[in-house]
């Protein structure tokens, strides 16, 4: 009997005809989220692609279950530790996605500064009378210093995109890598200095218990009314409502986001009131190219893990946080 695994959004073809030589598979199409609770008595294998909690309580209720897939880098929302207890596999897809999202981040770094979304919204919205030079001052980005909160395989990516901007690049992590400080010109400063002397903050570091509102109204205070700040990893790693003051309040002068602490982001959002705010809907990974590929990880994860093989990509919830 083929092993039945329960996927909670459709994939890409080449992924899904992988899983389909080897599986009993089920893609839920449904507009409502995935009802893994309801799906994972039966399953030997469940590929997540979505950020849908899979608590310990939900793999209670899974006696067969060998093996969790995630299509995505992140994996806060899979309780590791009780998967590991229970003796199932988990994977994720790091690495693939890092130039991808990194370009996604120096975009919204590109938007907020230069007015690239207010000037469209004041295009549409029928207020260009003319050519006005006083119109819309942004924020000069080349020569510029960019401060990076975890110099990951994401932040790096950033990094090497800053170096074509002639941008000073500080970087603040776990702890100091002496190697990447090297290859990538950067500089290890405490949170603290980074916060202060940056004119754009961007946040790399996943969504633990450590960095869960690591960037809240102390730490927005610290950085100069003239900067802006980037966040593609995780919305909660950032207060929302100190943000939101901050932003409102000009303690600082902008954002770009592509992560909420609340997704999706209601529409009457007080951050949506402002102007100086430029945001995105989760698409950091987002192109044709990088979510193949991610689709294609996650299956060759869940066939290792349902013959019982190590996964080629298992989560490493040990690591420090920068390498993920
Ligand atoms: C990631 O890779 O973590 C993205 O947020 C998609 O889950």
């Amino acid at each position: 009997m083929k092993p039945r695994v329960f996927i909670t959004r459709p994939i890409s073809e080449k992924p899904l005809a992988m899983i389909d030589a080897e599986c009993e598979m089920e893609v839920w199409t449904g507009k409502t989220p995935p009802p893994i609770r309801e799906k994972i008595a039966e399953l030997d294998g469940l590929l997540t692609y979505g950020h849908e909690p899979v608590t310990a309580e939900i793999m209670d209720s899974a006696p067969k279950l060998k093996v969790i897939a995630n299509v995505g880098v992140g994996y806060d929302h899979i309780d590791v530790t009780a998967a590991t207890e229970r003796g199932i596999s988990v994977g994720h897809t790091p690495g693939v996605l890092s130039e991808t999202t990194a370009d996604l981040a120096f975009a919204l770094l590109l938007a907020a500064a230069r007015n690239v979304v207010r000037g469209d919204r004041f295009i549409r919205g029928g207020q260009w009378k003319g050519y006005n030079p006083n119109l819309l001052w942004g924020a000069e980005v080349n020569g510029s210093t960019l401060g990076i909160i975890g110099l990951g395989r994401i932040g790096r990516a950033v990094a090497r995109r800053a170096r074509g901007f002639d941008m000073t690049v500080l970087y603040h992590d776990c702890d100091r890598l002496p190697e990447w400080e090297e290859r990538l010109a950067v500089q290890y400063v405490s949170l603290e200095d980074l916060l202060s002397q940056s004119d754009f903050v961007t946040i790399h570091t996943p969504l633990t218990r450590q960095t869960r509102h690591l960037i809240g109204r102390k730490e927005l205070a610290r950085m100069r009314n003239t900067a802006v700040l980037i966040n593609t990893a995780r919305g909660p790693v950032v207060d929302s409502k100190a943000l939101y003051e901050a932003l409102r309040d000009g303690v600082i002068a902008g954002a770009g986001l592509d992560v909420f602490e609340h997704e999706p982001l209601s529409t009457d959002d007080p951050l949506l009131t402002l102007d100086n705010v430029a945001v995105c809907p989760h698409l950091g990974s987002a192109t044709v190219k990088t979510r193949t590929k991610m689709g294609v990880m996650a299956a060759e994860n869940l066939l290792a893990g349902l013959k019982g093989r190590p996964l080629p990509y298992p989560v490493n919830p040990e690591a420090c946080e920068r390498k993920r």
